[in-house]
């Protein structure tokens, strides 16, 4: 499984990048508006650390605007990824972008159906959303399932990136389906560390060695 990071917090991705937790990065004009920073430097800026695909994402509607916004952004580096939201012109733009030998994200999927567009299409990755349907009570898990055996029935080579993830639950869940790859916060993925039986388990033996009297080194 491929680790995302889901931000333009540049000090956030070094962290995790300098542990080799990063096999990519994914933005959106959220996330843009997050880090305060201008698109094009924060995009190169992340590019420039991390080796794997970085998607930025076109905020046009048309198809032709999209394209033509997709291109600017491939500028800005080699392992950009063009993201593009689900829209009948995105899928469009899609096409277009995947035959031009750009790397293509169909973001915001929340269907199965969604998501047999996109492969078609030619997509790189297919972004379901997990924790936008589970904030209006769908099980945004049942999507990731659902995908994976659609594209295991037809050999689709469209990998599932399982977005909008929220917990640590969450990357489990989509691990045991088999998602290609999971983008999170990283608030998220340092989580991941974190066990009550861990800390537990080290505050008795820092308390046990203590009681020895004894020092390494
Ligand atoms: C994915 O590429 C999106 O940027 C992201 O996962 C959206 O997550 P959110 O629903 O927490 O905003």
């Amino acid at each position: 499984m491929k680790f995302f990071v889901d931000t333009a917090d540049t000090a956030a991705i070094k962290e995790l990048n300098d542990l080799g937790m990063v096999d990519g990065v994914t933005t959106n004009p959220s996330l843009i508006l997050k880090a305060g920073r201008d698109i094009t430097e924060v995009t190169r800026e992340i590019c420039q650390m991390v080796a794997g695909p970085v998607s930025a994402e076109v905020v046009a509607e048309k198809a032709e605007d999209m394209i033509r916004e997709g291109k600017v952004l491939a500028q800005i580096a080699d392992n950009i990824t063009v993201k593009v939201p689900l829209t009948w012109d995105g899928l469009k733009a899609c096409r277009a972008l995947s035959g031009d030998g750009h790397k293509v994200n169909v973001t915001l999927c929340f269907s199965p159906a969604q998501a047999i567009l996109a492969a078609k299409a030619g997509a790189t990755f297919i972004s379901p959303f997990i924790g936008r349907l589970d904030d209006i009570h769908i099980d945004g898990m049942d999507l990731i399932a659902d995908i994976r055996e659609i594209y295991d029935n037809y050999g689709f080579e469209t990998e599932i990136l399982a977005a909008s993830i929220r917990s640590v639950n969450h990357i489990i869940e989509a691990a045991k389906i088999g998602a290609d790859v999971i983008t999170a916060p990283p608030s998220v993925i340092k989580s991941m560390a974190n066990h009550v039986l861990t800390d537990k388990g080290l505050a008795q033996f820092n308390a046990d060695w203590a009681q020895t009297g004894q020092k390494i080194g």
